[in-house]
């Protein structure tokens, strides 16, 4: 059994509680589940997660940025995600490339075609089974945020309402051409609610990795 699955979301959409919920629903149904997120996951991806994220970085440049996350995303990938899918292992992961598309490609301007260029190196060609996406309008995920732990804001964060909305609108046209990978969500539903609805938009796959891989 082997499954990759990435959440993808723009700020404040509410991936870390479905990650868990969706985790611990797999575990009960006796799959054996490793969750992770981007940047970070890995001592190194964490100590670059903290260079990206500060808020201090304001004047970091959107080539090093890009570069950053993608060297966070390569030593996730060889050290963690890589690893657990050889041993059969379901992984579910908080953020993957698609993050970069959208974040550095529609949000940034930086060229698209480039990008995947750079993420295929990064990823060595790894990509996901399923993408779910969890869609919030940004003015009221970062509300969200801003109501949440001070700590965990970032410099992400810090970008203009119109930066955020640049980012959900690529994430749909990223969703747009390749509707077979991706699930799209109302992340505005009450989460148990959330919960349910993803489970059962996900059973298809689960399926479809259980005739693929029979035991
Ligand atoms: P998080 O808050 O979901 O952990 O993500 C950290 C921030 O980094 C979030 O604002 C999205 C951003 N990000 C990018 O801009 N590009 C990327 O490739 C990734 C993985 C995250």
């Amino acid at each position: 059994m082997t499954l990759f699955i990435t959440f993808e979301g723009p700020e404040g959409s509410g991936k870390t509680t479905q990650i868990r919920l969706l985790a611990d629903a797999l575990r009960s149904q006796g799959y054996d589940v490793l969750t992770t997120r981007e940047p970070g996951g890995t001592v190194i991806g964490d100590a670059i997660r903290s260079v990206l994220l500060s808020i201090e970085h304001h004047t970091m440049s959107p080539r090093a940025e890009t570069l950053l996350f993608n060297a966070a995303r390569a030593q996730i990938v060889d050290e963690v995600i890589r690893p657990a899918l050889d041993a059969g292992r379901i992984v579910l992961c908080d953020r993957y490339a698609d993050s970069t598309l959208a974040y550095q490609g529609y949000g940034r301007e930086q060229d698209l075609d480039e990008l995947r260029a750079l993420g295929r190196y990064a990823t060595a060609a790894l990509t996901p089974d399923v993408t779910i996406y969890l869609d919030i309008d940004p003015h009221a995920g970062l509300a969200r945020k801003r109501a949440g732990d001070a700590a965990e804001w970032n410099r992400m964060e810090e970008e203009t309402l119109a930066y955020h909305q640049a980012v959900r609108a690529g994430y749909h046209a990223l969703a747009a051409q390749e509707p077979e990978r991706w699930l799209l969500l109302d992340a505005t539903a009450r989460p148990g609610v959330l919960h349910e609805t993803l489970l059962s938009r996900l059973e298809p796959h689960l399926i479809a990795m259980k005739e693929r891989n029979p035991a």
